[in-house]
């Protein structure tokens, strides 16, 4: 996916700068980077940083390099716009079709999938007229990605903070694997995500534990929100990734703090998404003080059986201690073996646990597990079976969030 011609907009806001790492990560993704600030974004960043980082001229007006056409040419040839940070100034003066700057006149020209990431105060945010201008540029097809909450200029803090540009970066190069990742299908849906692995201590140094790095189910969460739903990720131990922008998040750590963190939160959800990999056993006793060689030392560590939290929703579903619409998705990493082949395994256990979409994913040389790419297949309840074909973890969770909509829309089987 690389070798694209990306443009990155500048709006004048403090987070500005943020654009910096943004342009980078383009560009040594082999891309070729045009950068438009506006006049006051470059009261916050200097011309000079945005031509060096980009490697191309810097302009803002339609007057400047006239004979090149830069207000039409630049929005025709684009692959992708991405504008980071989106000012209120910057969304109104877009979704009125202004075109008074070199941005705002190459907005009007392209074609291509258009990305914004707002960032502005709470209350600049929540007003009327902002709200109005996102859901006009929405409606035209343009991402609108929900801010993160957190610390603003000064001392507030609220909903308005530009997503980190490794999050900005990620969901503008899935427009580019598929134009069509992110529509706004999941607005009024809540969705409860588990992600990561589980640590089940044996003493207070040691723990059993696997080795999921979080990155499917951190993906399906982020892209969730950004379709539209309000999203609960419960994340067990990842590999250190940060929280998606405007997403809750509950970190528990053992199988047993998951399952009381996902049972309480099924309840008001529309979809629970199970991609946690969770621990099946647990030490049966842990010991108070650290185990030590020598006298006393175990042979055998006895373990004890977790609650399997995805049959446990079903069976609530079944008997009514979870609404009859909950949609409930299993993940499932699968081997072959002299039993059967990945998808055999995989169909036995769709059947097994009893949940509405089953996600498939082969393991082993090299497969799933810390990786960023990831295929398999998606299997339903309905006998359905698709293809994953191989590609990002954002794709992948994408299509996996396509299925959830179509079973949203035509209510779980059970
Ligand atoms: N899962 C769960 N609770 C457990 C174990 C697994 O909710 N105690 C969920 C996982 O989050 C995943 C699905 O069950 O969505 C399948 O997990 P997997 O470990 O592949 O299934 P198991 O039932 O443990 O089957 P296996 O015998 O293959 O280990």
């Amino acid at each position: 996916m690389s070798g694209k011609r990306i443009v990155v907009g500048v709006g004048g806001g403090i987070a500005a700068y943020k654009c910096c790492s943004l342009i980078r990560k383009f560009t040594e993704d082999g891309h070729h980077v045009r950068v438009i600030p506006t006049e006051s974004a470059l009261e916050f960043i200097g011309r000079a940083t945005l031509e060096a980082l980009s490697g191309n001229t810097v302009h803002t007006g339609v007057f400047e390099d006239v004979p090149a056409v830069p207000h039409v040419r630049i929005g025709q040839e684009a692959d992708l716009v991405v504008i980071a940070p989106a000012t209120a100034d910057l969304l109104a003066r877009a979704a009125q079709g202004r075109a008074d700057d070199l941005l705002t006149a190459t907005l009007l020209t392209a074609r291509c999938p258009v990305v914004f990431a707002p960032a502005m105060h709470t209350e600049m945010w929540e007003h009327p007229a902002t709200v109005a201008n996102v859901a006009l540029l929405r409606e035209r097809g343009a991402t609108v990605i929900e801010p993160a909450s957190g610390r603003l200029t000064g001392r507030d803090t609220g909903a308005g903070r530009l997503p980190e540009p490794d999050e900005i970066f990620g969901l503008a190069s899935l427009l580019l694997e598929r134009s069509d990742a992110l529509p706004r299908d999941l607005e009024g849906r809540s969705v409860v995500v588990s992600a990561g692995g589980t640590r089940e201590p044996l003493d207070p140094v040691r723990f059993l534990g696997n080795r999921s790095s979080g990155k499917q189910g951190y993906a399906i969460a982020r892209l969730a929100v950004q379709r539209g739903a309000t999203v609960t990720l419960i994340s067990g131990i990842t590999a250190g990734l940060e929280p998606p922008a405007a997403v809750d998040v509950v970190n528990v750590q053992t199988a047993e703090q998951m399952r009381e963190a996902v049972d309480k939160h099924a309840t008001t959800a529309d979809a629970v998404i199970m991609s946690a990999a969770v621990a099946d056993f647990r030490p049966t006793t842990v010991a108070t003080a650290k185990i030590k060689k020598g006298a006393g030392e175990p042979d055998i560590i006895p373990l004890t059986k977790n609650a399997d939290i995805l049959a446990g929703l079903v069976d609530a579903r079944r008997d009514g201690r979870l609404s009859k619409s909950t949609a409930i998705v299993g993940f499932a990493a699968e081997t072959g073996d002299e039993n059967g082949d990945v998808l055999t395994h995989a169909r036995a256990k769709l059947a097994r646990k009893g949940c509405d979409l089953l996600v498939v994913n082969p393991v082993g040389d090299g497969k799933a597990f810390e990786v960023d790419n990831n295929d398999g297949w998606l299997l339903s309840a309905d006998g359905g079976e698709v293809a994953l074909d191989h590609g990002s973890k954002a794709l992948m969770a994408s299509r996996v969030l396509d299925a959830l909509t179509a079973l949203l829309d035509r209510g779980p089987t059970a």
